[in-house]
């Protein structure tokens, strides 16, 4: 896949532009974001929120994996233990995205039931 789309690739931590293509739970998966890259070259996506716990006890590589494509691309966490924040913060490092987005005012029934900092 990385082949067909080398056209598209962009250096690791240099931001495209201030054009998001913004996150939405369960929509923008590394699927969407790549229909999006299609559609431009100029737009940086993020991730869906993806909740602290999801990435600490779920399925690392089907949360996470991304096209080389997608750079510079940005992990939206969602979250309200510090500890839990700053361990996601170090594997998103550690699995190559550019940027850490901190979710504090998604307006969805699951962000606001309880669960995160606000
Ligand atoms: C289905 C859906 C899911 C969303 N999920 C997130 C999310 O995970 N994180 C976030 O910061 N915003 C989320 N948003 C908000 C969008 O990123 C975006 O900020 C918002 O839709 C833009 O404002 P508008 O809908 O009034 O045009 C979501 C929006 C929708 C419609």
């Amino acid at each position: 896949m990385t082949d067909n789309f080398s056209n598209l690739t962009q250096e690791k931590g240099k931001r495209r532009s201030n054009l998001f293509s913004v996150p939405m739970m369960d929509w923008t998966d590394r699927h969407c974001r790549m229909f999006h890259r299609l559609l431009s070259k100029e737009t940086q996506p993020w991730t869906e929120m993806l909740t602290t716990k999801a990435i600490i006890h779920g399925d690392k590589n089907r949360l996470l994996d991304f096209d080389a494509a997608e750079h510079s691309l940005v992990l939206q966490l969602g979250g309200s233990e510090p500890d839990e924040m700053a361990a996601c913060a170090k594997i998103a490092q550690d699995w190559g995205y550019d940027e850490v987005n901190i979710n504090v005012g998604c307006p969805s029934d699951r962000v606001q039931s309880g669960f995160l900092i606000f």
